[in-house]
C-alpha cells in the first residue's frame, strides 16, 4: 500500500540510495558484520517494492565501492556470495515487478562466479520496461570520471570528437550509464554525513535525506518519510524561489507539472 501522504505526481524519478551501517547494527547486537549485510538484503527487497508501489522510475543501489575491495578478505568473500545469492534467488521477484536489472562499476574486478550472476541478471531482466534497479558495484565515482575521461581522449586522438566542442553533455556521454537521469533524491542511512565517492557527477543537484538509522532497519516507513521530506524541497537548480514559480505557473498554463518538469535535469 502507498503512503497516503505522497503525492503520486511529484515523487522522485530516481532515486539513489547509499546503504551504510550494515556492520554497525550487527556489532552493536553481539552479531559478526556480515549478519547485518544479511538483514541488510531484507531492506533491500522492501525499498524494491515501495519504489515499485510509488511508481518511482530508478533505483540505484551503492552495494560494494570501488574502495570496499580493501576490507578484510572474508568480509569481501561474503559480501560477493550474498551478491550471488541475491542475483540468483531474487530475480522471480524483480521479474515480477518488471523491473530491468543494470550494473554501473568495474564489474571486470568481480570473481567470476559473481560476475556471471550479474550478467545473468541482466540478460534475464534485459526486455522488461518497469522500473530500472541499477548496481552500482566495485563503483567509484572517480574511477567512472576518469574511465570517461580515458574513452574520451581515445575518441579525441581517433578524431571523432572534438575536444573544443565538448560540453557537459557531451562528457556525459561517456559515463557507466550515460542514458539514466542525475538521481533526484540521494539517501544515505547510517548516520554519517559524506558522499563517499558515489555518484560525483551526478549528484551536482539531488537532494540529500541523510537518515540516522543503520541500512538495516532501514524499511519502508523510513523511505517513504524520506519521499516526504523530498516533497517538501524547493528545487531551484541554482534559479531563485521567484523564477521556480514563474516557471511552474507557465508549464501549469501549458498542462504540465512545473516540479516533475525540472526533474532529472542538471
Ligand atoms: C555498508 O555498511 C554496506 C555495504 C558495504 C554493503 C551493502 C550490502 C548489502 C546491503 C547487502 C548486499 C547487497 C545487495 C544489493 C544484495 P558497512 O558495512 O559499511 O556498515 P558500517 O559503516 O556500520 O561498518
Amino acid at each position: 500500500m502507498a503512503h497516503s501522504e505522497i503525492q503520486p505526481d511529484c515523487v522522485p524519478r530516481h532515486v539513489a540510495i547509499i546503504m551504510d551501517g550494515n556492520g554497525r547494527w550487527a556489532v552493536s547486537r553481539g552479531l559478526e558484520r556480515n549478519a547485518g549485510h544479511r538483514e541488510g538484503i531484507e531492506s533491500v527487497r522492501e525499498i524494491i517494492r515501495a519504489c515499485r508501489d510509488h511508481g518511482i522510475e530508478i533505483l540505484t543501489l551503492y552495494a560494494f565501492s570501488i574502495e570496499n575491495w580493501n576490507r578484510p578478505r572474508g568480509e569481501v568473500s561474503e559480501l560477493m556470495r550474498l551478491l550471488e545469492e541475491y542475483l540468483e534467488t531474487e530475480i522471480d521477484e524483480v521479474m515480477e515487478h518488471g523491473a530491468r536489472v543494470r550494473v554501473i562499476g568495474r564489474v571486470d574486478r568481480l570473481p567470476p562466479s559473481t560476475r556471471r550472476a550479474v550478467e545473468r541478471a541482466i540478460a534475464r531482466t534485459s526486455e522488461n520496461t518497469g522500473m530500472q534497479l541499477v548496481f552500482a558495484l566495485s563503483y567509484g565515482g572517480r574511477t567512472e570520471i576518469v574511465d570517461a575521461v580515458r574513452r574520451l581522449c581515445r575518441d579525441a586522438e581517433q578524431g571523432k570528437i572534438d575536444p573544443e566542442g565538448l560540453d557537459e553533455k557531451g562528457f556525459e556521454a561517456y559515463l557507466y550509464a550515460p542514458d539514466l537521469p542525475d538521481p533526484d533524491l540521494l539517501i544515505r542511512t547510517g548516520a554519517e554525513q559524506r558522499v563517499s565517492n558515489f555518484l560525483l557527477w551526478q549528484l551536482a543537484y539531488s537532494e540529500l535525506h541523510l537518515s540516522e538509522r543503520m541500512w538495516p532497519e532501514f524499511r519502508r516507513p523510513e523511505f517513504e518519510a524520506a519521499i516526504l521530506d523530498y516533497q517538501r524541497r524547493e528545487r531551484r537548480f541554482g534559479l531563485t524561489s521567484e523564477q521556480i514559480r514563474e516557471d511552474e505557473d507557465a508549464s501549469e498554463g501549458a498542462g504540465t507539472d512545473g516540479i516533475s518538469s525540472r526533474r532529472g535535469q542538471s
